[in-house]
């Protein structure tokens, strides 16, 4: 049987009589406009490859199929375009920083698979990696936190880093020489720890708060009621709009507890002025504050679903699911919303496989039955934490190929998957990762057996689990 291992696998492959050579002498390359933007056609036979791109990016997707399709292959006639335009990763650099250089490695494996957004956590509360020109104590007091505790790893000793604008730009520039955006996050109101320990009158009470050392959900968030919250959230946004050029700003919205704003004279009186009914209807009002920001400056926000509980969140953001019971992403998107699907269950790439089998990540269908149309879903998204991931070797094994999985799913139309043959493919596409200096996780860890998902699971929970590197 003629086959090509290719990830993502392309959508049409028509197999022609014989078996080619192919180098790079032999192609010839055209763009033609009338292809869609990401869509490419790609023939290779005896007499060499001819690639026919909607772009210059879809050229470039044509490369990445060409370039794993290896130096002898079956003849083939491939038309290929994906099935979500949204296909991305993130990367949290706030738990654990990692450098430039690494960082390029993941947009180098992230390409190879025809991803194209990098969302970058840059802000929580266990530091702040932006380096603010306007605002330059959020970085330099908010950058550092005293020691690390987060469970299987403790690590003493202050703990500290962000990236200069100048970084942060080259990092912008080598995605876009590979197609892909970069989405900077700066998380609010919520999970703002360190940059209330700079600007601690920022918060409800107008008390020290400390850059945070644990994972947690932390009670001390921005306050919706005083002014300067927002002077100082635009002074910032207005950075990064000058570093990030993209489209859409992350603005977070995940986990942020009420408790504070409950009890703040400050927010009540707000809510009073603004006539709005409850806590989670303030939240909506912060949100669409940094939302008419972001418009000004012909940008547009993506939040996380939590965000979009009180149902005034304005219709032009993007939505994120990643934990979503009550399915408000869902309902968003069917009433004219756009969302983006980030699953905890299936797409965060933090959890042990023994939690999440790269099976079950691969078999994941990102479109809700409740959705009433797909185009409502933009893509998807594989996340990775990094609490519990403290160096570039453990974050591979984590995030490769569960994130491999995930861009297939963004790229490829199936009914039924085949994940049997991913995990085929997957062994001729491991040359790639190694060329790039990625080592995924061994073949035996992928799929662990029931007795080890469910004590390995257990172990993981409890703490018990070491990490093996
Ligand atoms: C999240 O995992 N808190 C978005
Ligand atoms: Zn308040």
């Amino acid at each position: 049987m003629k086959r090509i291992n290719v990830i993502p696998m392309p959508n049409k492959v028509e197999f022609l009589d014989g078996e080619a050579v192919v180098n790079a002498e032999m192609l010839t390359v055209s763009v033609d406009g009338s292809l869609g933007d990401e869509e490419y056609i790609l023939t290779v036979d005896q007499s060499g490859a001819k690639l026919t791109g909607g772009s210059e990016k879809a050229v470039f997707y044509g490369k990445q199929t060409l370039r794993q399709l290896g130096t002898h292959c079956p003849c083939v006639r491939i038309e290929d375009k994906p099935a979500f335009p949204y296909r991305g990763f993130m990367l949290d650099t706030v738990r654990h920083i990692f450098t430039v250089e690494d960082i390029k490695k993941l947009v180098d494996a992230a390409a190879s698979v025809k991803m194209n957004v990098m969302h970058w956590h840059l802000t929580d509360d266990q530091g702040f990696r932006i380096y603010s020109a306007r605002r330059p104590e959020a970085t330099l007091k908010g950058s550092t936190r005293k020691s690390s505790d987060f469970g299987r790893l403790e690590e003493s000793g202050e703990y500290g880093g962000y990236f200069t604008p100048e970084e942060m730009r080259e990092v912008v520039d080598y995605c876009s020489e590979r197609y892909i955006t970069v989405i900077p996050e700066m998380d609010m109101p919520g999970h703002t720890s360190a940059l209330l320990h700079a600007y601690p009158q920022l918060s409800c009470k107008g008390e020290a708060v400390e850059v945070k050392t644990s994972q947690g959900i932390y009670e001390d968030i921005l306050c919706a009621g005083k002014d300067e919250t927002f002077e100082v959230v635009f002074d910032i946004l207005s950075d990064i709009l000058e570093i990030f050029p993209s489209e859409y700003i992350h603005i977070g919205g995940d986990e942020a507890p009420k408790t504070r704003w409950k009890e703040c004279p400050h927010c009540q009186q707000r809510m009073k002025k603004e006539g709005l009914k409850d806590e989670e209807t303030l939240q909506g009002w912060f949100t669409n504050q940094v939302v008419e920001f972001l418009k000004s400056k012909g940008r547009k926000a993506i939040v996380w679903n939590e965000s979009l509980r009180s149902g005034v969140v304005d219709r032009s953001v993007t939505a994120q699911m990643w934990m979503d019971k009550k399915k408000h992403s869902v309902k968003f998107a069917n009433e004219g919303g756009v969302m983006i699907n980030s699953d905890f269950f299936h797409y965060y790439c933090d959890y042990p496989y023994s939690m999440t089998p790269l099976i079950k990540t691969y078999s994941y269908n990102p479109v809700d039955r409740k959705i009433k149309d797909k185009s409502t879903v933009a893509g998807v998204e594989a996340p990775i934490w990094t609490e519990y991931i403290n160096n570039f070797e453990y974050l591979c094994r984590m995030f490769f190929p569960r994130a491999t999985a995930v861009a297939e799913t963004g790229w490829t139309y199936r009914e039924n998957k085949d994940a049997a043959d991913f995990q085929r493919r997957l062994g001729s596409y491991k040359k790639i990762l190694d060329e790039i200096g990625i080592t995924p996780a061994p073949e035996e860890d992928w799929n662990p057996s029931v007795f080890d998902r469910v004590t390995k699971t257990v172990y993981f929970f409890t703490g018990l689990l070491k990490r093996k590197n």
